[in-house]
């Protein structure tokens, strides 16, 4: 008898948000009556399909501990590393007891925070009888230009040039592979690419335009409207 596929999440959380130039890590600011992280949090255990849930906190960190989710029987804690790439692989070694190579893991990141359910769906939907997996993505509203220090060379073609978010879909074993196979390199920036240098093609999967990343100060009063609109 084959076993049944489960679903795993991945928490990258160990970030120090540089960009953000706030006085904790970003996953901690307040966010619409809660934090940032447990925003993200209580929407993957909305999605109400992940076996257990990684996330990956650096080993410093004091805000993780005392929120009462880092109790939840659902989620595990699993110890950050140097690059995100690293913490993603530290998440998938804390649940490799228990995870089989053929079962899908979808690698969220802690700052996006308005992540709906039905996206999470909706990729799993579309990806589940794929080979490699995906990620969800967006196009680019803007035209996109090249350049060379502050001159034009070039427009891009948009309809080949797609904006990555996650969560990113992989089989256990080969994201895994991947990542410990380009571990240290910094053109690595998410799990696509890693599973990309290894020579596959992860599909793109259109994901809604709220899904943003927690970046720069501004994007916290985005991502309070966007909750609020989607509350109602
Ligand atoms: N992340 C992680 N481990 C790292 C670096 C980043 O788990 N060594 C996580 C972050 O916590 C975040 C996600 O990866 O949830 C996306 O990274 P990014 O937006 O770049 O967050 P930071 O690295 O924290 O921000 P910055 O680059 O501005 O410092
Ligand atoms: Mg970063």
């Amino acid at each position: 008898m084959t076993q049944s596929i489960k679903f795993w999440a991945i928490v990258p959380a160990a970030g120090v948000g540089k960009r953000m130039q706030a006085d904790r890590p970003k996953q901690y600011l307040e966010l619409a009556g809660t934090t940032v992280i447990e925003h993200t949090l209580l929407r993957l255990l909305q999605a109400d399909i992940f076996s257990a849930i990684a996330v990956a906190v650096s080993k410093e960190d004091p805000y993780w501990p005392e929120l009462p989710l880092s109790k939840h029987q659902t989620i595990i804690t699993a110890p950050g590393g140097k690059e995100r790439a690293d913490s993603v692989l530290s998440g998938l070694k804390a649940i490799r007891e228990q995870a089989s190579d053929d079962d899908w893991v979808l690698v969220h990141d802690a700052a996006r925070p308005c992540i709906t359910t039905e996206d999470i769906h909706y990729l799993i939907n579309t990806l589940v009888n794929d080979e490699v997996g995906g990620i969800l993505a967006l196009a680019s509203a803007d035209t996109l230009k090249q350049v060379q220090g502050n001159s034009i060379t070039g427009t891009l073609d948009r309809s080949h040039i797609w904006r990555a978010l996650t969560p990113q879909m992989f089989r256990y074993g080969m994201l895994k592979a991947a990542l410990e196979q380009t571990q240290g390199n910094p053109a690595i920036t998410d799990d696509a690419s890693a599973l990309e240098l290894t020579g596959l093609q992860p599909k793109i999967v259109e994901g809604r335009p709220d899904n943003i990343k927690i970046t720069r100060p501004e994007d916290l009063a985005l991502a309070k409207f966007y909750i609020d609109q989607q509350c109602l």
